[in-house]
């Protein structure tokens, strides 16, 4: 049994979860709820595999090893019933420069690219910092949870010159595993109007059942004609400081294109312990995983416990995937200023603002409950405090 108890004082580890707050907010003794890293010790076999990196002594340039590309294929099929192929698999030193990447390789300034709305800050920095134009479309509630608007979607493809659309599957921040069937109506509206789908995959692993996961290029036969992949094994395995993430792009078309933008910023090799600690991760990471998913749905549930008994104000978003939970604080008729100095100064507990994920966030938060319960617990009491 993997020990996810135990509380790691992460503090002065120039962590950017606990470390860099104390500046950001000019507070002490800030509890850290946000970014979407993990207060869990990886996998001894990964720290094993680092370790032994180390101990060669010697940290030269070094390739992609063919053990890894096999490492990757059956992670990938033996846990998402895609069978990607060798050729398809290229590396990148994380899924947000992967991101820049494709918008640069597969579009021109001016262009349309359209993410939904509210969706993980970066795909709206790299639209507008590669000087394209910033579509958003906004997520409906339907059930308590987010559904696509796929008719406001079809006319701003047309009104928009949109030629790309970013897709966070499974959604961050709303934890949305978005079911086969949704996509293959999503993709076709975009096969429809020559629109390519970066899909970013990257919360792939991290899935409550009974809801299942389906990477985009597999929906249906068509689809790898227009889509690329990206994902990592950094997320999942709470390894993100190793930098490494993968693409997977099976049309070579679009892999040629890709490719020329990498080259071109020689983007295209990864550090050594980034190898190292993805094909680590994947061999020894079945039960590690499966034990998580259980720690992680008992502190879900936690919250959603707590929320109700305590603060039944906030609507609580159950995720269906991810470690992290959306929370809609507009009860309170707070402003987003107002509503984060409140946490910030007066209940000293840091989430992520609802705000910087698309005007849709207004008045909402981001939860990460991948901590220890006894640290989930000091947060939600600092919350509520936040609001007596
Ligand atoms: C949807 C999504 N994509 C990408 C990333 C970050 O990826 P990377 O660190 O590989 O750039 C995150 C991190 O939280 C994320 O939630």
């Amino acid at each position: 049994m993997v020990e996810f108890n135990t509380v790691y004082n992460r503090r002065n580890t120039n962590c950017s979860k606990w470390d860099s707050i104390k500046d950001t907010y000019g507070e002490e003794d800030l509890l850290p709820l946000w970014i979407a890293d993990m207060d869990f010790k990886a996998n001894p076999p990964v720290l094993e595999a680092l370790k032994k990196t180390v101990d060669q002594g010697i940290l030269g340039y070094s390739p992609a090893p063919t053990s890894l590309y096999e490492a990757i294929q059956s992670w990938q099929k033996r846990r998402h019933d895609y069978s990607v192929s060798k050729e398809a698999i290229l590396f990148n030193s994380g899924v947000v420069p992967s991101l820049s990447i494709a918008v640069q390789a597969y579009t021109k300034p001016g262009d349309g690219v359209l993410i939904h709305d509210p969706v993980y800050p970066p795909f709206a920095k790299v639209v507008e910092q590669n000087n394209r134009k910033l579509v958003r479309s906004s997520l409906l509630i339907e059930q308590d949870h987010f559904v696509m608007n796929l008719d406001e979607m079809e006319k701003q493809i047309i009104a928009e010159n949109v030629r790309l659309f970013i897709l966070c599957n499974p959604h961050n921040p709303g934890g949305r595993v978005w079911k086969k069937s949704e996509l293959e109506t999503f993709g076709k509206l975009c096969a429809k109007y020559d629109v390519l789908v970066i899909s970013d995959e990257i919360h792939q692993d991290l899935i409550f059942a009974p809801h299942v996961f389906t990477t985009f290029t597999n929906v249906h036969p068509t689809f790898k004609d227009f889509s690329i992949t990206l994902t990592a094994a950094t997320k999942t395995f709470n390894l993100a400081g190793i930098k490494n993430s993968m693409i997977f792009i099976e049309n070579p078309d679009l892999r040629k294109k890709f490719v020329d933008v990498q080259e071109q910023n020689f983007q295209n090799e990864i550090n050594i312990f980034g190898y190292v600690g993805t094909e680590a991760a994947y061999e020894n990471g079945d039960i590690w995983i499966e034990e998580l998913l259980v720690y992680l749905t008992e502190n879900i549930n936690t919250v959603i416990e707590f929320i109700q008994s305590e603060l039944p104000q906030v609507k609580i978003m159950r995720p269906e995937g991810t470690y992290l939970i959306w929370l809609d604080f507009s009860a309170f008729g707070l402003s987003d200023a107002q509503l984060q100095q409140q946490l910030v100064h007066k209940g000293k507990v840091v989430l992520n603002a609802g705000i910087t994920f698309g005007p849709q966030g207004t008045q909402h938060m981001r939860l990460n409950v991948a901590c220890p319960k006894e640290t989930l617990l000091e947060g939600l009491r600092r919350i509520k405090h936040s609001f007596e």
